[in-house]
């Protein structure tokens, strides 16, 4: 079984589309961590409710909070397979990237390589968008390197967005696109049908 750890701030609700999706269709991946940045937040709410072990992590060790040099450690001993970062909105220290080469996915609510980068998180990226006038926006899955938002494309889904008034209807729109491109990747991997070819991510079918 391929072994998943997500990466929450937020109120989950990518946790809970890839939860669904192991559930609905038996997909060849589990949960065996979720992970937030502070411990009172929804997407940890969901996975104790989902009985999956949460941990909290921050740049130091504190009280009831792992170290990112603690939480390599303990996510190595359980054998992770894939970290997926949904909606985690705190930097991950290079140290961990080095452990976890190749092994790291966000999820970004735009089509990178445009509206990326430090900053780039939540409303602000959709706001970006908007007042951008472009056309289209989506969302797009990419493994993680040491610089924002910057690392190979795996996969991206578009949302047309020529009639939309605000910012939240914008986001709106990615997100549903969100709940299925997320749990799509992570199955294609842990199918292993994601390969690097000419440079580029290419998804078997
Ligand atoms: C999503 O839009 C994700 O792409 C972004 O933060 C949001 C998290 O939403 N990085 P949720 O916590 O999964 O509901």
């Amino acid at each position: 079984m391929y072994r998943i750890a997500v990466f929450v701030s937020g109120r989950g609700s990518n946790l809970k589309a890839i939860i669904e999706s192991q559930k609905e269709r038996l997909n060849n991946f589990e949960i065996i961590a979720v992970v937030g940045n502070k411990s009172d937040c929804g997407a940890l709410d969901i996975a104790r409710q989902n009985g999956i072990e949460t941990f909290v992590v921050a740049e130091t060790e504190k009280d009831g909070i792992v170290s990112f040099i603690k939480l390599a450690e303990l996510l190595e001993v359980k054998n992770v397979n894939l970290i997926v970062l949904a909606g985690f909105i705190k930097k991950i220290p290079d140290s961990f990237i080095d452990t976890f080469e190749n092994r790291i996915i966000n999820i970004h609510p735009a089509l990178l390589p445009s509206f990326g980068g430090k900053g780039m998180y939540g409303m602000n990226v959709h706001r970006a968008v908007f007042e951008s006038s472009a056309k289209v926006s989506g969302a797009t899955v990419h493994f993680v390197d040491k610089i924002y938002d910057n690392g190979k494309i795996i996969a991206q889904r578009v949302v047309n967005i020529d009639k939309v008034n605000t910012p939240e209807e914008i986001a709106a729109l990615v997100l549903q696109e969100e709940h299925k491109l997320l749990p799509f990747v992570i199955s294609k991997l842990s199918e292993n049908k994601v390969n690097l070819i000419n440079n580029r991510v290419i998804i078997k079918d």
